[in-house]
């Protein structure tokens, strides 16, 4: 089958590109390289340099590299840049998706399957999330990411293109060979920022408070391997094919570490020391989340290879280990 992934060159997008051809499928990227490395890109995959809000080119690539399913990834996903310039959240997330729609709809392609984000639940006291709990928002992106879904919802009642959204949770590690990882800049994701210790590209890693309601006093969350996150999309793209059904799972491991446990374990990956200091809490970070992911489990059938963050961890450090300075474009 023909798979289209949109932003297939950013950390998500590099890892279902690869794997998908991996699994034998014909990938079509199509990426603008705002956000995103050419070099993270399986030179397997057509590359399309374009826009997702450029319909014309978007509707061209899926007649010419004749799609039957989209697996979309593009989009903006700074939590706190998101709450600095939102519009700039709201034109590449919700218009974008508005026209990558309107261009499936165009070319007559029925099936994507969405990368969402825990982050539409805001701030929520029940631990796990299922996927029944009522979505909050407490940021400008997590309201992009739930305007995206409800969108999908209407574009399959009016047109019938079918969905499923996933709502991923804290997305680590990197490709088992180390040849792709998570590679932004700016850095803003912990286990990235610890690796910088002892790659020796940072004196220590600052943990953003430790007077949460929580056992050690620092933030709890659910970190799941991309590359099972990855399996879960092909599960999900298979499952809309053959039930002609759209729908909602959650993507976690249903564990939670605090940001304690994953400087200690990275600690005894690396066998380094890691500096760490106690700064100020970050605006926004909830205390805890935990995901259920017991809906992906049993109706996608979706069975995880990373069941501990060590293992997580030792993915990461391999690919960083050798790609000290990340991806890079060169203009
Ligand atoms: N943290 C630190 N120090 C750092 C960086 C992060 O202590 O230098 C802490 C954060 O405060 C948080 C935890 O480590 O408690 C994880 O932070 P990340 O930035 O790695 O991830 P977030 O949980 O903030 O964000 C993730 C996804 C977002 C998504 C969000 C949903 O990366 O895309 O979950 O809440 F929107």
């Amino acid at each position: 089958m023909n798979v289209m992934i949109t932003g297939g060159a950013g950390y998500i997008g590099s890892h279902a590109v690869k794997i998908l051809l991996e699994r034998g499928y014909n990938v079509s990227v199509i990426d603008n390289l705002s956000t995103g490395y050419m070099d993270s890109v399986d030179k397997r995959a057509i590359f399309h340099n374009i826009d997702i809000r450029d319909k014309d080119l978007v509707v061209n690539v899926l007649k010419s590299d004749h799609i039957g399913a989209v697996i979309h990834f593009a989009a903006f996903s700074l939590v706190g840049e998101s709450m600095q310039v939102p519009l700039k959240y709201y034109d590449n997330n919700v218009y974008g998706t508005k026209v990558l729609l309107d261009a499936m709809n165009e070319a007559g392609v029925k099936h994507i399957v969405f990368s969402s984000s825990a982050a539409v639940y805001g701030d929520r006291s029940t631990m796990p999330i299922t996927e029944e709990v009522l979505e909050v928002p407490t940021s400008a992106y997590g309201e992009t990411k739930l305007a995206m879904e409800k969108m999908m919802k209407w574009a399959d009642i009016a047109h019938g293109i079918k969905y499923i959204a996933l709502r991923y949770f804290n997305v680590a590690g990197a490709y088992q060979t180390g040849e792709i990882g998570e590679s932004h800049n700016p850095e803003t994701h912990l286990i990235p920022l610890i690796l910088q210790v002892p790659l020796g590209k940072r004196e220590h890693i600052s943990i953003f408070g430790n007077d949460y309601d929580t056992p050690d006093g620092t933030c709890i969350r659910d970190y799941i391997h991309i590359e099972d996150l990855i399996e879960a999309h092909i599960l999900a793209m298979h499952k809309i094919i053959e039930t002609n059904k759209s729908d909602i799972f959650n993507l976690g491991s249903g564990e939670g570490y605090s940001v304690l446990e994953m400087i200690e374990s990275a600690r005894k990956v690396t066998k380094q020391p890691i500096k760490s200091i106690i700064s100020e809490r970050r605006a926004g970070d909830p205390a805890r989340l935990i995901a259920s992911s017991e809906k992906a489990e049993k109706e996608l059938k979706w069975v995880k290879k990373y069941n501990d963050v060590s293992s997580i961890i030792s993915s990461a450090w391999k690919f960083h280990q050798l790609h000290k300075d990340g991806f890079k474009n060169e203009n």
